[in-house]
């Protein structure tokens, strides 16, 4: 076997329906064999295909803005250390501080280079050929390619007119579910879906399969922390959190998420193991910036103001703005153009937009929040195309 699989995850593997065949492939996912046919981040590899420095960059959910001060600083200092491999502790000192501010023990905390890699992580914890992935449409659209790339059957189920996940036709779509994926804030509309209906999923879900919840842009609600869905975790719920410092913290580049869940739950979401972990400034970074609380409320009410602004500009212009949002992102339906003659438009004018990435709104394109010069800029090319 070209790859290393411990022996208890190949029994586990085997026992969830997984050919050897086909383990080899989970395998490939983190040993990198299937990285050059498979984006494991679609955000990021949307990015990186477009990074155009000259472009208004409002097409791939980032924040406007790097690290906050205090993480650069930290940052800064850890490098300087950076010849050893664990200069003072910095990946015990991040776990701590996220159990400290998300009131939740160590043991059920595990840190990765961006949670994009918790996703796949997951899902080849708890799915396979014979347990199915069960996701809303549309939804972040990272672990459809994981999924087929693994022969697990993959339903994805309409959200509600009002734009919340369905959690009753979710759990109805497949009796045989390994793994439910909430997005909260949902990527690519904003909106949130109710805790209760999350709780509702959680306790009426098949047993054994897992609810994921991605919380990747819960910063930018104003009602954090109260809207997570930490509390099912601490009560030792089938239920997994993700989080990660490339939204409000400013850190895409750099690489760190996190899960939150029962120790089991973390130990499996280990799979094969941690990998090497995010780099130790970065780790360094996202300890001095998660308790930043007065920096997140600052950047969050920016993003809201600059939102407001834009869904004013669009509404007046008579576009039906698809919402409402809760995260630093917004949705137009084009309506009389595609999502993809869209973007080419406002990439004329200097502008990158999302879509088209989700075939099922082919007219539908994804706007990010940027700071107030983006959002004028947008505004302005707007105008421009719209005459
Ligand atoms: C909903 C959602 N989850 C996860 C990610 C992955 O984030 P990262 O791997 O940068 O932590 C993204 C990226 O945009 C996202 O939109």
């Amino acid at each position: 076997m070209p790859f290393f699989i411990r022996e208890e995850v190949q029994d586990d593997l085997l026992s969830r329906g997984y050919s050897r065949r086909q383990m080899l492939r989970t395998a490939a996912l983190f040993g990198g064999g299937a990285a050059a046919a498979l984006s494991l981040n679609t955000e990021m590899a949307f990015a990186a295909a477009d990074d155009d420095a000259k472009m208004v960059r409002i097409g791939s959910n980032e924040c406007w803005v790097g690290p906050m001060a205090p993480g650069l600083a930290a940052a800064n200092a850890a490098f300087v250390n950076a010849n050893r491999y664990s200069p003072n502790s910095e990946a015990e000192k991040l776990v701590k501080a996220i159990s400290t501010v998300e009131n939740m023990p160590v043991d059920h905390i595990g840190t990765y280079p961006g949670s994009g890699e918790t996703l796949t992580r997951t899902l080849v914890a708890f799915c396979s050929p014979t347990k199915g992935l069960v996701q809303a449409s549309p939804t972040y659209d990272n672990p459809t390619p994981v999924a087929k790339f693994l022969n697990v059957p993959i339903a994805s189920v309409p959200l509600t007119s009002d734009y919340r996940h369905d959690v009753k036709a979710m759990v109805a779509a497949n009796p045989n579910a390994g793994l439910f994926y909430i997005v909260n804030p949902n990527n690519p509309t904003g909106t949130m879906t109710p805790m209760a209906e999350i709780e509702w999923l959680v306790n009426n879900k098949p047993a054994g399969a897992m609810v994921l919840i991605d919380e990747a842009y819960i910063h930018w609600t104003p009602e954090y922390p109260n809207n997570s869905a930490a509390h099912l975790v601490r009560a030792g719920k089938d239920v997994i959190i993700t989080r990660t410092f490339s939204k409000v913290f400013g850190m895409a580049g750099a690489r760190v998420g996190y899960v939150m869940a029962r120790p089991d739950l973390v130990k499996k979401v280990e799979v094969y193991d941690r990998g090497n972990g995010p780099a130790i400034p970065t780790t360094a970074c996202a300890t001095a910036s998660i308790t930043q609380n007065a920096l997140i409320a600052a950047r969050r009410h920016e993003m809201i103001q600059n939102r407001a602004m834009t869904v004013d500009f669009l509404t007046k212009r008579g576009l039906k703005v698809i919402g409402p949002s809760y995260a630093n992102m917004i949705m137009v339906d084009w309506k009389t153009k595609s999502a993809k003659e869209m973007g080419a438009m406002y990439k004329a004018q200097g502008v990158q937009i999302a879509g088209p990435r989700w075939p099922v709104w082919p007219t539908v394109g994804r706007i990010s929040i940027g700071s107030k010069a983006d959002m004028e800029a947008f505004c302005n090319a707007t105008g421009k195309i719209l005459t």
